[in-house]
């Protein structure tokens, strides 16, 4: 595996597989990895020539009182963990090298980013999308790779590329979840004990939402309150930010559940946040 820190050396790099006429699938990640991101090194490591995957905690997505500077970092596991996937690049930038001195540009798609996370996360999908654009820019990938953990993420990715005319197909993999139904995170790491065991909620709360969505249950309100009543259970939440049903493409709150829906869940176990989703057809 081959470990480039230069967003200038990634560029050159990339350029010459395509060149060659070899397709090039990306896996973007803030590292902490685990199965979750494995998965999507997997899937990428299966539809392309070659795979590169980048680390990069990136400071624009993380708000002044969210957890930049106690997020996870541990390269030397995660290089050890790309090396035994076969993985064939690691982008690993600096994040001088990112953002230089000046860097002024963001990337903002309206509206879509404001819903959901965006309400409670002012300014983190600016951030997000700032950064898998110039990544996007920088490696060209032919394919890249997200997560249905990050629902709102993957459509907002689709929208940006859409809107850009950025030449990358964007694939979304399922969410793996720990044995209990946790959806892997890199955040779970900050869990206490007992509130790992609490963290299971959100996964039953989905379950039993998903469930009544299949059994014919067609009030978005009656959905969710069954997902808040799963929720209310649980002592240790200590906050939710949301826990309902949405339209899958304008990630508005449906009244009525007439086709395929998102279940979306945001809540708090102290002051780590967690989110997850499922996708459900009546
Ligand atoms: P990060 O949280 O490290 O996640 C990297 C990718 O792994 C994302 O596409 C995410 O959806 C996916 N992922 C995380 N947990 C998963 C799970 N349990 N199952 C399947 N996929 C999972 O998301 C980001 O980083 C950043 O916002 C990034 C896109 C890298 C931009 O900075």
């Amino acid at each position: 595996m081959e470990i480039i820190r230069i967003p200038r050396i990634m560029r050159e790099a990339s350029r010459e597989y395509l060149v060659r006429g070899r397709t090039l699938g990306f896996v973007p990640t803030m590292g902490a990895l685990h199965e979750g991101h494995l998965s999507l090194v997997r899937m990428s490591k299966e539809e392309n020539a070659i795979t590169a995957v980048s680390i990069f905690v990136n400071p624009l997505q993380f708000g002044p009182s969210e957890d930049f500077s106690r997020y996870p970092r541990t390269v030397d596991e995660d290089i050890e963990k790309l090396r035994n996937e076969d993985v064939d690049i690691l982008f690993l930038p600096a994040e001088t090298l990112m953002y230089p001195e000046g860097f002024a540009t963001v990337v903002e798609v309206k509206e879509l980013s404001e819903k959901m996370c965006g309400r409670y996360r002012p300014g983190h999908f600016r951030g997000v999308l700032t950064v898998v654009a110039k990544l996007l820019i920088i490696l060209r990938p032919t394919r890249a790779y997200f997560g249905q953990k990050d629902y709102q993420q993957t459509v907002l990715i689709r929208k940006m590329t859409k809107d850009l005319g950025l030449d990358v197909e964007i694939i979304v993999c399922p969410t793996i979840r720990e044995h209990d139904g946790l959806a892997m995170s890199s955040r779970n790491a900050y869990l206490g004990k007992e509130q790992r065991a609490a963290a299971t909620t959100l996964y039953r709360a989905l379950s039993q939402a998903s469930a009544a969505v299949k059994a014919g249950a067609r009030s978005g309100e009656a959905v969710r309150a069954i997902m808040q009543a799963e929720l209310s259970k649980e002592a240790l939440l200590t906050g939710i930010d949301y826990a309902s049903v949405f339209s899958p493409e304008t990630l508005e709150e449906t009244p009525e559940i007439a086709g395929k829906v998102l279940l979306a869940i945001a809540a708090r176990l102290g002051s780590t946040r967690l989110i997850d989703n499922m996708l459900v057809a009546p």
